[in-house]
């Protein structure tokens, strides 16, 4: 467990929840329950709150879980003035924050997060209206996701509540030094996104192929050779090579699939990668993120 500032507890291994369907959720989160896990990553442009609702509330039925054994993050997404997508005032993400609630069949979400530091001129506005959500109750944290140190520099200096957490892209081609040094200096908790990206087949299915970067095809080159090494040594996968390195990292992470099998399997990590590996994987970062197919969010302006 995570303690945030507030001393509310972030369990480790979060449940992503991207690209899975409303149609999917129901029973996909009910195997992550089942499975264990007890924080669900969602998002309202992810479209599943609702299907993610209904799975939540069947596994309260189905298993001895209460509603206050699970964390649930949600985020507003803030708009986006280059996209032609509507920036979202203060009013705005607070229906936003609502809507969200209404459609998880939710009293309170444990986080919530603005998606992406998109809107230069409303970013502040933005986060004002989250500092009033949680004192209103409705999320017991808050924090950011996309945040570069400027970003986050911006709320600082207007001497606003500091995020809770930072929601980022983070794996061994991705490891963002300078950004996490200045997090941890901050005590703003890092939460990892896409922690699978080196594997082959990482988002490869129908319809998940425009979810990435093209520059995937060019940093993929030396493919996860080191990984396969890793995980013959130490006798389980390469995925859970990769998530249990953002654990030892200090990282909140979020692996997403839509597969029982591989939901347990990432859940399953007591095992330590020694020293040596630990620094090899340091020595593999190739810079900014992929998970986002108009480049790495948090450079924006
Ligand atoms: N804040 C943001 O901007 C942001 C951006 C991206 C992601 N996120 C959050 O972070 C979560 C995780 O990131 P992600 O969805 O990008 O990707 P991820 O969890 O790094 O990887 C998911 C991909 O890896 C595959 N996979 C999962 N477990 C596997 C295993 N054990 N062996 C082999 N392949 C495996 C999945 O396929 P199958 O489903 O077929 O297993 C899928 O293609 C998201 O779901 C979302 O909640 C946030």
């Amino acid at each position: 467990m995570i303690k945030n500032n507030t001393s509310i507890a972030m369990p480790t291994i979060g449940f992503g929840t991207y690209l899975i369907s409303d149609e999917d959720a129901p029973k996909t989160i009910n195997s992550a329950i089942k499975i264990g896990y007890r924080h669900i990553d969602t998002a309202e442009v992810y479209r599943n709150e609702v299907g993610i609702g209904l799975g939540l509330k069947d596994s309260f039925t189905q298993f001895s879980v209460k509603r206050d054994d699970i964390f649930i993050t949600s985020k507003v997404f803030p708009g986006n003035p280059s996209w032609g997508r509507e920036v979202k005032n203060y009013k705005m993400c607070i229906e936003a924050c609502d809507n969200s609630l209404e459609r998880l069949n939710l009293d309170y979400l444990d986080c919530y997060l603005i998606h992406a530091p998109f809107c230069k001129d409303h970013r502040l506005e933005q986060w004002k209206a989250l500092c009033d959500l949680k004192k209103e109750g409705k999320t017991k944290t808050i924090g950011v996701s996309n945040y570069s140190q400027s970003h986050i520099q911006e709320i600082i200096s207007e001497g606003l509540e500091i995020p809770e957490f930072n929601q980022i892209e983070l794996h061994p081609w991705c490891q963002k030094p300078e950004l996490v040094s200045f997090l941890r200096k901050k005590n703003i908790k890092i939460v990892a996104y896409s922690s699978l990206v080196p594997l082959e087949g990482w988002r490869e299915k129908p319809n998940q192929d425009s979810a990435k970067s093209l520059d995937m095809k060019e940093i993929g080159g030396d493919k996860s050779s080191p990984f396969k090494r890793m995980s013959a040594k130490y006798g389980v996968s390469e995925a859970q090579i990769l998530l249990k390195w953002g654990l030892q990292m200090g990282y909140v992470i979020l692996p997403k699939s839509s597969d029982e099998g591989r939901i347990r399997e990432n859940f399953d990590l007591s095992f330590e990668i020694d020293n040596t590996d630990m620094k090899e994987i340091t020595t593999m970062d190739k810079g900014d993120g992929v998970a986002w197919p108009n480049g790495d969010p948090s450079n924006a302006e």
